[in-house]
């Protein structure tokens, strides 16, 4: 068959490879990308849903406007707020989860040969959707604290970006929190520069100690004329249940309306059925309960792990420890004459019975072989350290 040659940009990822061998019978598994469904709240869930078909089979049920069902966008608007957000209902759409989000940003903004300015490392699926449309991405990189803003003003400058992609708080897969200071120079660059800095935040409700820093969104309120330039993607896939599919965007109007346009051919819009179900559920007051029980067995989890690197694999692995999120990203060093390259050390692992996904592939240039990346969210604390400990073996 002769394909669009828009897929010529684009191969499937040697992650995917990786995951057929995750069925392997025993094995301790730190590759996905998900939450743990044993941390689903099923009972709230099950109630909205009732809820959503008892009161409002009309609107849960029907064919509903792009933009989104009303009542979640209200919802959404009152959560926001609760982040420090101030936006109208008509101020955001409701998305198939924030990757529908990130897709439509790419329909509506990528035109063949763009230049867009990513992570290094950086989210896959949103490299690999920001190259369909034909992006030439430029990574700018990532330490602890997040995007080198430094750095990043010389690319902006150098290749005046049609936009800046940025994950700031609990990076997939860095899981680094952009620092308050920093998160201040990208809004004061958006407006020197006037260039789009589209925040993907679907990690930020995941902290597992202090707060993090607002928002770039939050913040933007903060720097005149900022707002402008902000595109903002939320997702309760990581802390309710991406099953429902639910994202949103918070953008300047004239995009807004883009990007509803592009998603009326798309989906024409995000499942009734769903929205009104979280809806219900926001609505509901159970959403601090859960977001608490996630932060605290996530946490625990996250210190496990820590723990447990250090101890097996010692000086053989840089990392720092995350503050929230889903991810370790570690650096194997190649001390001692241990191994530096990740792709090598995953087949090891997965003949130990332990996986985990080398970083190479988030990057979008000069791809780093000795990093990887391991969540932590889906084994529980004695599977962690039985999985760590396997890994330091396969090293
Ligand atoms: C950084 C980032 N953005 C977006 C998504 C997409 O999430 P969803 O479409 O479920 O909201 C993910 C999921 O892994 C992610 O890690």
């Amino acid at each position: 068959m002769q394909f669009a040659s828009r897929l010529d940009n684009v191969e499937t990822s040697a992650i995917r490879e990786l995951f057929k061998l995750l069925g392997t019978p025993g094995i301790i598994s730190f590759a996905g990308g998900f939450p743990d469904s044993a941390m689903f709240d099923v009972k709230g869930l099950k109630e909205a849903a009732n809820r959503a078909l008892d009161q409002e089979a009309g609107g849960a049920l029907q064919y509903g406007a792009t933009e989104g069902y009303e009542p979640l966008r209200k919802q959404l608007s009152a959560f926001m707020k609760t982040k420090g957000v101030e936006v109208d209902p008509s101020g955001l759409i409701v998305t198939t989860g924030s990757q529908q989000a990130l897709d439509l940003l790419g329909k509506t903004m990528i035109s063949p040969g763009d230049k867009v300015i990513v992570e290094g490392p950086t989210f896959l699926a949103t490299i690999q959707c920001f190259r369909l449309y034909g992006a030439h991405l430029i990574s700018a990189p990532v330490d602890a604290n997040g995007v080198k803003t430094d750095e990043l003003e010389k690319l902006i400058a150098e290749h005046k970006p049609k936009f800046v992609y940025l994950i700031p708080t609990f990076g997939n897969p860095s899981g680094a929190m952009l620092s308050l200071e920093r998160r201040k120079k990208v809004l004061e660059m958006a407006v020197k520069y006037q260039t789009l800095i589209v925040e993907d935040d679907p990690y930020g409700d995941l902290y597992f100690g202090e707060a993090p820093p607002p928002s770039i969104l939050s913040l933007s309120q903060s720097v005149p004329g900022s707002r402008e330039f902000i595109a903002h993607c939320g997702s309760l896939s990581k802390v309710l249940s991406p099953g429902l599919r639910i994202g949103w965007m918070i953008a300047p109007a004239e995009l807004l309306a883009k990007a509803t346009m592009c998603k009326q051919f798309s989906d024409a819009h995000t499942s009734t059925f769903a929205q009104a179900t979280a809806a219900q559920y926001l609505q509901s007051g159970r959403m601090p309960a859960t977001l608490a029980h996630v932060r605290k067995v996530y946490g625990e989890r996250a210190q496990a792990m820590g723990a447990a690197l250090q101890r097996e694999l010692g000086d053989a692995i840089s990392f720092t420890q995350p503050a929230g999120g889903l991810f370790f990203w570690a650096r194997l060093t190649g001390a001692n004459g241990k191994l530096a390259d990740a792709n090598v050390l995953a087949q090891r692992a997965i003949a130990q019975l332990v996986a985990f996904v080398p970083g190479a592939p988030f990057f979008a240039e000069n791809p780093d072989v000795a990093t990887l990346r391991l969540s932590f969210a889906t084994a529980n604390v004695e599977k962690i350290e039985e999985g760590i400990a396997r890994l330091g073996k396969a090293l």
